[in-house]
């Protein structure tokens, strides 16, 4: 028990593994199965995937100490958490973190409600191989009231775990989640090895052509940046919320090496599986937007033998990994308004998801303004977030992350100055360079 005197009986997790699996149900969603693949397809493929990979390790781990370190200092919120450190304006850089989250979640809804139907529709009439079928199939269940009553499905699911607390509702949830996720993302990479443009496809996406990324880096940088805060779940104090509920002093690098492993792998391990099926379906996989990844992958399952039971698979796959991820997208905004407005958890979750739920409509509505909201979240929201607070941990309070990180691991001077390091210097630099180039390419 650190500090946590002033918050009486503030929700705390049951377990070690509680924790880790709920950072990891909250890194490893959407993001790894429908945002990284068409990312890698917009961005030239492999030469993509190196950058990421860069930047996962050298501003994303790092990134994510700097959360844990904050959280389970103040044991509290993100708006709290800076309040009570910050002096001046950087005691509202959490409210940064909160409009972000509320942005995302509305329009994360509405892509995961898109996965709920796709499974439905598998299992009911079997996936449209023909491409110009799938793309109009793609249009009905993205816009208009179909979009809106999955988005509502959704949300319904979210609240109701937020609602149920940490350990009886997220811990329990994820617990049984995230193996699902490992075990099926697995049996399907194997699968998709066995498919004719097998080959072709791992030469697309793990071969770079250092020629694209000289030619495109001024898209290639934000978009990587802002792809690796998102798919950790970085920018928008999830993780600072998640180790706010850490009572014990445990290895913080350690927990987050193994969750920046785990997402990097499903992430990996999706383009194993995605872009195989493209390929042996003859599809583009530069085709660029957030519906293509839908539209291809479904008509792809339409060509295939027993098209329809992996695809069903997959995309059940996908809603329950975006499920873990909304959850710690809500848990946010619902931490914030039960630790400083003393609003009860069932009032607050109901409250914020319903919120979010009105917000989601014109994402739902419609797919350009979907586009919007997260090009503008990802590539400039998240990456603003994570900005802020690498200046602020890095060069206000260095001594007191540094002694906040150590707990637990024992003496790393020399890693822990090399760690500041890493956030005062290129972290910062990294992230004003992708700000600027996301804000002008925007
Ligand atoms: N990391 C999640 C994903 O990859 O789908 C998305 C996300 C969850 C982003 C929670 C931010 C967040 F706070
Ligand atoms: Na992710």
């Amino acid at each position: 028990m650190n500090n946590s005197v002033d918050t009486v009986s503030r929700d705390a997790w049951a377990t070690r593994a509680g924790f880790i699996l709920a950072a990891v149900g909250s890194a490893v969603g959407l993001g790894n199965i429908w945002r990284f693949p068409f990312q890698v397809g917009q961005e030239g493929g492999a030469a993509f995937l190196l950058i990421y990979l860069l930047f996962v390790a050298a501003i994303g781990f790092p990134a994510m100490l700097v959360e844990f370190v904050i959280g389970r200092y103040t044991n509290r919120n993100p708006v709290g958490a800076l309040a009570q450190l910050g002096r001046g304006l950087w005691g509202y850089v959490g409210w940064v973190f909160i409009a972000t989250g509320f942005i995302i979640l509305s329009y994360y809804s509405v892509v995961a409600g898109w996965t709920i139907r796709y499974t439905i529709i598998g299992l009911q009439d079997g996936y449209l191989a023909d491409g110009a079928a799938a793309e109009s199939q793609f249009l009905d269940v993205a816009s208009g009231l179909d979009a809106i009553f999955f988005h509502a499905v959704f949300m319904a699911v979210v609240i109701a775990i937020v609602a149920l607390g940490i350990k009886r509702g997220i811990e329990l949830a994820v617990k049984l989640l995230v193996p699902a996720i490992i075990v099926i993302s697995l049996g399907m990479a194997l699968y998709a090895f066995t498919l004719a443009g097998a080959s072709d496809a791992y030469s697309y996406y793990l071969s770079p052509d250092f020629g694209v990324i000289a030619s495109n880096w001024t898209s290639i940088l934000p978009a990587a940046a802002g792809q690796a805060f998102f798919t950790l779940s970085l920018g928008m104090g999830a993780m600072i919320t998640y180790a706010s509920y850490l009572e014990e002093d445990r290895n913080l690098a350690e927990d987050g090496a193994i969750i920046v492993g785990f997402d990097t792998a499903i992430a990996f391990v999706t383009g194993l599986i995605v872009f195989p099926i493209l390929f042996t379906a003859g599809v583009d996989p530069a085709d660029p937007g957030p519906g293509a990844i839908f539209v291809s992958l479904a008509a792809a399952f339409g060509d295939l033998t027993l098209g329809w039971l992996i695809g069903a698979v997959f995309f059940a796959t996908v809603a329950i990994a975006a499920l873990s991820s909304a959850i710690s997208l809500l848990e946010v905004v619902v931490s914030y308004l039960i630790d400083e407005h003393d609003i009860d958890r069932v009032t607050a979750t109901l409250a914020i998801g319903g919120g979010l739920f009105v917000l989601g409509l014109p994402s739902a509505w419609d797919l350009v303004l979907l586009d919007l909201f997260d090009g503008f979240a990802d590539q400039i929201l998240l990456v603003l977030g994570g900005l802020l607070l690498a200046l602020f941990v890095g060069w206000k309070i260095p001594d007191l992350a540094v002694g906040e990180l150590k707990k637990g691991i024992g003496p790393i001077d020399s890693w822990g100055t090399l760690w500041v390091w890493l956030i005062r210097v290129p972290v910062v630099i990294v992230l004003v360079i992708s700000l600027a180039l996301g804000i002008l390419g925007y």
